[in-house]
């Protein structure tokens, strides 16, 4: 996609979100392995200096491209604009990762027009692995197209998941859900990063991601990157607006065929 000639908007788009994401990207990658001032937002959900920096970088850039436009980012919430068009911005996805100096978060920017993902950005600053898609013109990893995995079946599938920032305490903590996984895959995996397993799933080095609990920061970006790369993604129910549901299932259609008719058995709330 990035290789063809994409016009007018989409084009300065995907280069303004291109852009500042990999100018959060510079900020995590020179913070990395540094000490950290850690807040905690929750009891499983920490903050640092760098994410606000990173998105304030990413505010600021944005906001010089594209005037007028509204925002919803993770440090600073909704931020009302002018226009129809709004940036989905999660600064640095997998904080717990990053804090403790493993190497596995990224940065998140997706452009939404009126309830339409248009643009998605996901940046891996330490591998250098910039995956971006645009609506309708497919999706890309360092400029080559990618494609979810061929996987035909859920037990030769490898499958990410992650834990509600209220599992200590909420009875949908996705434990009966791991359980049920374990047991029908080649291997379920817990990364810490939604959107850098999304970016994987889009790249089929995953087959697939499924979470409860998630903001439209941690996926738009992500749903996107995968529909582009030919996958379905869908909440727990077979809706397509996972962005703004309660849960999230990204595979390819027949790995998600099968997670769906396990998850559309578990309850939503409670
Ligand atoms: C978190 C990551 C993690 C997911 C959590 C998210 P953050 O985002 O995406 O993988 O399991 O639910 O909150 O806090 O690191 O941006
Ligand atoms: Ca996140
Ligand atoms: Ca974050």
């Amino acid at each position: 996609m990035a290789k063809r000639n994409l016009h007018g908007g989409t084009e300065s788009h995907l280069t303004a979100a291109i852009l500042a994401a990999r100018a959060a990207g510079k900020i995590l990658r020179s913070g990395f392995g540094q000490p950290h001032s850690i807040r905690m937002k929750g009891p499983t959900d920490p903050v640092t200096e760098i994410d606000r920096a990173a998105e304030d970088c990413i505010i600021r850039l944005l906001k010089e491209a594209t005037p007028g436009y509204g925002f919803l980012t993770e440090e600073r919430g909704t931020i009302l604009g002018k226009t129809d068009l709004r940036w989905i911005v999660d600064p640095l996805d997998g904080t717990v990762n990053y804090s403790r100096g493993s190497p596995r978060f990224c940065t998140s920017i997706a452009l939404e027009r009126a309830g339409e993902l248009e643009i998605g950005v996901v940046y891996d600053p330490l591998r250098d692995d910039l995956f971006a898609a645009a609506s309708g013109r497919g999706a890309t990893c360092n400029g080559e197209s990618i494609r979810v995995s061929s996987t035909e079946s859920l037990r030769s599938a490898v499958v990410g998941t992650g834990f509600p920032y209220d599992a200590w305490t909420s009875r949908r903590d996705n434990t009966a859900e791991v359980a049920y996984f374990v047991k029908r895959t080649l291997g379920v995996r817990s990364t810490g990063s939604a959107a850098l397993d999304l970016a994987s799933v889009a790249a089929g080095r995953l087959d697939a991601h499924w979470e409860y609990g998630l903001a439209p920061y941690d996926v738009a970006a992500g749903i996107l990157l995968v529909r582009e790369a030919g996958g379905t993604v869908s909440d727990y129910v077979g809706h397509p607006n996972a962005l703004y549901g309660t849960g999230i299932i990204a595979a390819n259609q027949s790995v998600h065929g099968e997670m769906l008719a396990y998850l559309k058995t578990r309850p939503v709330a409670g």
